[in-house]
């Protein structure tokens, strides 16, 4: 397993990225930060289609809710997967909503509120309803089977979630 940090540990800005060179690594990278989730945790999955993001998610579940974590599919027709485990992740994929509109249909803004760790894709669609505190994923290509990944924490407990994944991250056995 190599992930390389393409950007140095920043203090100030409590930011870090790395790249993931296979899908094996990003599911890894998952793994590690399902780890470190709590109850009430809101993970965002922000770039591109293809980007890894999906991808990515089956690591946090097959850590936060490891009986579940074959179940996790990419891009799909449902708002909503529910998997259940201590706690149960709630994994949204807002591609296909219009507004928040849709969103306030669904009963999203008040399911947000439990305490399920959350991942959403395509948050921007519903940025009024997410909490501040949160951990932002930015997923770019960085070439057909590497992808740069971009922890931005907002913050304390983000925060010190990304410092350990930092260290994580760089540690050589990783
Ligand atoms: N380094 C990588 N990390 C994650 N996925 C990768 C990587 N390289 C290639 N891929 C491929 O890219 C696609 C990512 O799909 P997916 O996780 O559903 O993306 P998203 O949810 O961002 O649309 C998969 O087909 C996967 O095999
Ligand atoms: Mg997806």
């Amino acid at each position: 397993m190599q992930i390389q940090a393409t950007k140095a540990w920043d203090p100030e800005a409590f930011s870090f990225a790395v790249v993931s060179c296979s899908q094996e690594e990003t599911e890894a990278l998952g793994r590690a930060i399902g780890s470190l989730l709590e109850p009430g945790d809101v993970v965002t999955l922000s770039g591109e289609l293809g980007g890894g993001k999906t991808c990515l998610v089956r690591g946090i579940v097959s850590s936060v809710a490891p009986d579940s974590a074959a179940l996790v599919s990419s891009p799909t027709f449902a708002l909503l997967h529910e998997y259940p485990g201590q706690p149960a992740v709630l994994h949204y994929d807002c591609y296909r909503l219009h507004g928040i509109d849709d969103a306030f249909e669904a009963g999203l803004e008040d399911q947000l509120q439990g305490n399920a760790v959350y991942l959403i894709e395509w948050p921007d669609k519903i940025s009024e309803i997410i909490k501040n505190e949160r951990l932002e994923l930015l997923f770019e290509y960085d070439g057909e089977t590497s992808r740069r990944i971009s922890f931005l924490p907002h913050g304390p407990r983000a925060i010190a979630q990304v410092k350990k994944l930092s260290s994580w991250c760089f540690a050589p056995s990783f």
